[in-house]
């Protein structure tokens, strides 16, 4: 038997990327190729990568600078090392990237990553493989289901992809060129995920979709489902616990999902909403198609249906055109809403978006003050919202061992770590913690006293915070 290869996929930017490397090592695994930590020993490198900022699409030129010397005490040591570029960078760069970098031998984008397989045959004869096609083909369709030792490897918490591309084009925003129109995949196909996924131990379900909440794919009645419909079939799957869903846009908040939150307990009360800036003017050349009303009246339809709710956002500080005046409303949104976290990011121009070619650019220095400001002020916010668990009791889903021996490490329904001493066997349990104190932005705590179900009770536990 020929001794198994080894590859290493290291993933930059969002949650997909993070499903679509397993996705990848779920394809490759079916070759012979089993996961290393580190990329010098390995026989395939994959980096995936992410396109949204400048900084992120730069890391890839410099890795393949360091991966070029890995290749070469690689081909020393007559051992042939093979170096491939996925994810967005690669959709959008892909012939540039084979230009510039000689070492890479395969680009592929990430609609056609399934491909990889026969792309690397392809790498073997000598010839450089490049596919940032937008297939015709689903990839799901051939892409292999993980296996179950794979599965329970990946601990507790699992991604599922359920839409993926963005039809929004808002003007800063590569999505909708590197992840290509809007696309729901069907119910049947995402219970059949989620199921497998709780079969093998998972008991936190995250759908995920770049447009999450436009999702409209085909239900078992044949007919187009909205998200909410989605999260209320996917929450009567037993044992699964929680249930997330990532990233939305205001503008897709309908019923449904205001339903699901109202009615699913295991759908936890915090949503990522991004509004990116508080001024309708930016907001406007953003083409982002709501104002700060809509957005503060979308907050108010999800806090009217479940009070305990918490968001998140994402922002940019400095859009083309951006005044004082108007970041000034940004922090007056923020406070309005008195967020549980966010990003905040500075504006960076992308090539062959609309708003790279707008004129009225904002200062380094400018920019550099609003961050931090804005920062800031997420900071203290967050800060207040998690000082705010210290004499409650919160419900904590176990996750994995700390760094500190005895300790034990989970999640609040808002995504706060807490850590408390208790034995691994409370690993996938959600359990009631009383909240001791924050170190940082983590929590420490005890088991609440009443705490302590049997394995058999525990694994029925349909329900969250
Ligand atoms: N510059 C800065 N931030 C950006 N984002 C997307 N595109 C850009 C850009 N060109 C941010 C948005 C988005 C998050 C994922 O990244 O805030 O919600
Ligand atoms: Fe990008 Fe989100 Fe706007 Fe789509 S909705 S274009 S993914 S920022």
């Amino acid at each position: 038997m020929k001794p198994p290869r080894k590859l290493h996929i290291k993933s930059y930017g969002c949650q997909m990327n993070v499903y679509d490397a397993q996705r990848m090592v779920d394809t490759l695994s079916g070759e012979g190729f089993v996961e290393t930590a580190s990329a010098d020993d390995a026989d395939l490198v994959i980096l995936n990568t992410c396109h949204i900022r400048e900084k992120a699409s730069e890391k890839v030129y410099s890795e393949l600078g360091r991966l070029r010397a890995a290749k070469e005490d690689a081909a020393r040591s007559g051992r042939e090392m093979r170096i491939a570029v996925a994810g967005c960078v690669a959709q959008a760069e892909g012939e540039e990237i084979i230009r510039r970098a000689p070492v890479v031998d395969v680009v592929v984008g990430p609609q056609s990553y399934h491909h990889l397989p026969d792309l690397l045959r392809r790498a073997e004869t000598g010839a450089r493989a490049i596919e940032t096609e937008f297939p015709a083909e689903d990839k799901f369709a051939f892409l292999p289901q993980p296996r179950p030792d794979a599965i329970r490897a990946r601990g507790i918490s699992a991604f599922v992809t359920v839409q993926e591309g963005c039809d929004k084009f808002c003007t800063f925003c590569v999505v909708p060129y590197t992840r290509g129109a809007e696309v729901s995949r069907p119910v049947a196909k995402i219970v059949d995920d989620v199921k497998r996924l709780a079969d093998n131990g998972v008991r936190e379900i995250t759908l995920i979709g770049q447009n999450v909440n436009a999702y409209h794919g085909e239900g078992t009645d044949g007919r187009s489902w909205p998200l909410g419909k989605l999260l209320h079939r996917i929450a009567e799957i037993p044992g699964v616990a929680r249930l997330r869903y990532s990233t939305s846009h205001p503008n897709d908040v309908e019923e449904s999902l205001i339903a699901a939150h109202r009615d699913l307990p295991a759908l936890m009360p915090f949503v990522h909403l991004p509004v990116q800036s508080g001024s309708d003017r930016i907001l406007a050349a953003m083409n982002r198609k709501h104002t700060v009303r809509d957005y503060r009246k979308v907050i108010d339809r999800f806090r009217a249906a479940r009070q305990d709710i918490a968001f998140s956002s994402d922002f940019i500080v400095g859009f083309p055109g951006e005044t004082r005046e108007d970041f000034s409303a940004t922090l007056a949104l923020a406070t309005q809403i008195g967020y549980a976290a966010a990003y905040s990011f500075k504006y960076s121009p992308r090539p062959g978006t609309p708003a790279a070619e707008m004129r009225e650019t904002v200062s380094a220095a400018d920019m550099d003050e609003r961050l931090e400001r804005l920062q800031g002020l997420i900071d203290s916010q967050q800060s207040a919202f998690n000082k705010a668990a210290i004499g409650n009791t919160v419900d904590v889903l176990f996750e994995r061992a700390a760094r500190n021996p005895g300790q034990i490490v989970g999640r609040t329904a808002y995504l706060q770590p807490a850590h408390v001493m208790a034995s691994a066997d409370i690993i996938g349990q959600v359990l009631p913690v009383r909240i001791d104190s924050l170190e940082r932005y983590s929590l420490l705590g005890e088991l609440a006293p009443s705490a302590h179900p049997t394995p058999a009770e525990s694994s029925q536990t349909t329900t969250g915070a």
